[in-house]
């Protein structure tokens, strides 16, 4: 399936300057075809949640009148938005964090003004219904029910509409509702970045393997858990002791309290690991690489780097070296023992969540919504995911309401 919409997802851009700057509707076989176009003329503007500028909570403005996305390339869809979710990379990007790289990602030979990131929609999740398509996409039509994680460098998903390439879309799993599907792209998307890409993970290797996930109850950790349980690991989780009945409820086979005491002691009893996935960070590099298997091709994946950090602190050239030395001093140090030391980052990819939606369907996978919230609350949305502690996904609806969940 995905080797077919490899084919009819590729981004053709001579195609569209011809149609731009030639006849508009008539291609150059000869035969008519529907003009590169936004949408219905009447719709230039849609309700979102924005920021002008970067800050805290006050920063976040609702207005009617964000500008309407625009399809520029012909492998571009505009999705109707029915619910989006919150990340922590929202409340940090709320924050400026990032700016910097994103910033040139947006605007690479930096022909733009300081600030034309704004008005800037956060929201890094979108599940809902294609409303248009551009010439290239073949493989979604209007109307159909996706599902994506965003890029952090494109307007997001707080906001009636959304512009995405169909590369990034999916078909949205047929036994989740919006609601639901809404909670999973992002986290699943990192989750699969970091265990298939960086880590090599594969449904066909991990039936042997035993996975340590260092903060399982969040986001990433409840998706992750379901994945590798799927694929068949052995998955040991760190958590606070009242989310365990949470992650043994995703299928964890050992459960390890990291507010007990110094957590790498507990660990440290246990059969050494092929693979950990640590989404905490901070002090955990310095005891965890010793619980992996040496010599073995156990890998520790972390998804705590200072990548976006260097950048904005030092600039794009000066961040990415420092970023370069880090991880290849860092790697090599880890070498010498015998593992292999990684960072892991967000992907997006259709292909990715094409499989997902999949195992979603076929019940391996569930969504695990932690809250959820109004469209107009999207400032108590923020609140809780800045406050931590997440047990899953929190949510917003932006249209239909809940009435799409009560279909299931
Ligand atoms: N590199 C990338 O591209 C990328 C992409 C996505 C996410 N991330 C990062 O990955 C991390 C996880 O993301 P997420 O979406 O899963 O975050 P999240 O939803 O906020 O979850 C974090 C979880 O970790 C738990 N936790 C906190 N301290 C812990 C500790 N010392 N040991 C074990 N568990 C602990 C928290 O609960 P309690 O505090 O109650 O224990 C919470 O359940 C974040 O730092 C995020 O920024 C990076």
């Amino acid at each position: 399936m995905n080797s077919v919409r490899q084919l009819v997802c590729s981004r053709w851009l001579p195609h569209v300057s011809k149609t731009l700057t030639g006849n508009p509707s008539v291609s150059r076989h000869g035969c008519r075809r529907r003009q590169l176009s936004t949408t219905s003329s009447n719709m230039t503007v849609m309700p979102a949640w924005v920021i002008d500028k970067y800050g805290g909570s006050d920063v976040l403005r609702f207005t009617k009148n964000a500008s309407f996305p625009i399809i520029h390339y012909p492998n571009e869809v505009i999705v109707k938005v029915h619910a989006a979710a919150l990340n922590p990379i929202d409340v940090s990007m709320r924050g400026g964090y990032g700016a910097a790289t994103l910033s040139m990602k947006r605007d690479p030979l930096n022909i733009n003004q300081t600030g034309s990131e704004f008005p800037l929609i956060l929201g890094r999740d979108v599940s809902g219904v294609i409303m248009e398509c551009g010439l290239d996409v073949k493989y979604f039509k209007e109307g159909d029910e996706v599902w994506a994680a965003i890029p952090p460098w494109k307007q997001g998903s707080l906001a009636e509409f959304v512009v995405l390439s169909a590369n990034e879309v999916s078909q949205k799993p047929k036994s989740l509702s919006h609601t639901e599907a809404a909670s999973i792209p992002y986290v699943a998307c990192t989750a699969w970045s970091a265990l298939v890409n960086t880590g090599g993970l594969t449904k066909e290797n991990c039936t042997s393997k035993r996975i340590l996930i260092l903060g399982g109850s969040g986001g990433v950790g409840t998706f992750a858990i379901q994945m590798l349980k799927a694929w068949g690991a052995h998955v040991t989780v760190t958590c606070s002791q009242n989310a365990e009945r949470l992650v043994r409820g995703l299928g964890a086979d050992h459960v390890v309290d990291y507010t007990a005491g110094p957590v790498e002691v507990p660990l440290a009893t246990l059969e050494k690991f092929d693979l950990i996935l640590d989404n905490v960070g901070g002090a955990t590099e310095s005891w965890a690489l010793g619980l992996l298997k040496p010599w073995c091709g156990a890998k520790y994946v972390t998804l705590v780097t200072p990548f976006l950090q260097n950048t904005d602190m030092l600039g794009i050239a000066d961040g990415m070296l420092q970023t370069g030395v880090t991880v290849a001093s860092k790697a090599l140090k880890h070498l010498t023992k015998g593992v292999h030391y990684r960072w892991g980052f967000f992907a997006p990819s259709g292909p990715a969540l094409d499989d997902i939606s999949e195992m979603v369907d076929a019940g391996q996978i569930r969504a695990v919504v932690e809250e959820q919230f109004a469209f107009s609350q999207v400032p108590q949305a923020f609140q809780k995911v800045e406050k931590g502690h997440a047990r899953g996904k929190t949510v917003v609806q932006i249209s239909g309401g809940g009435g799409d969940d009560s279909q299931h």
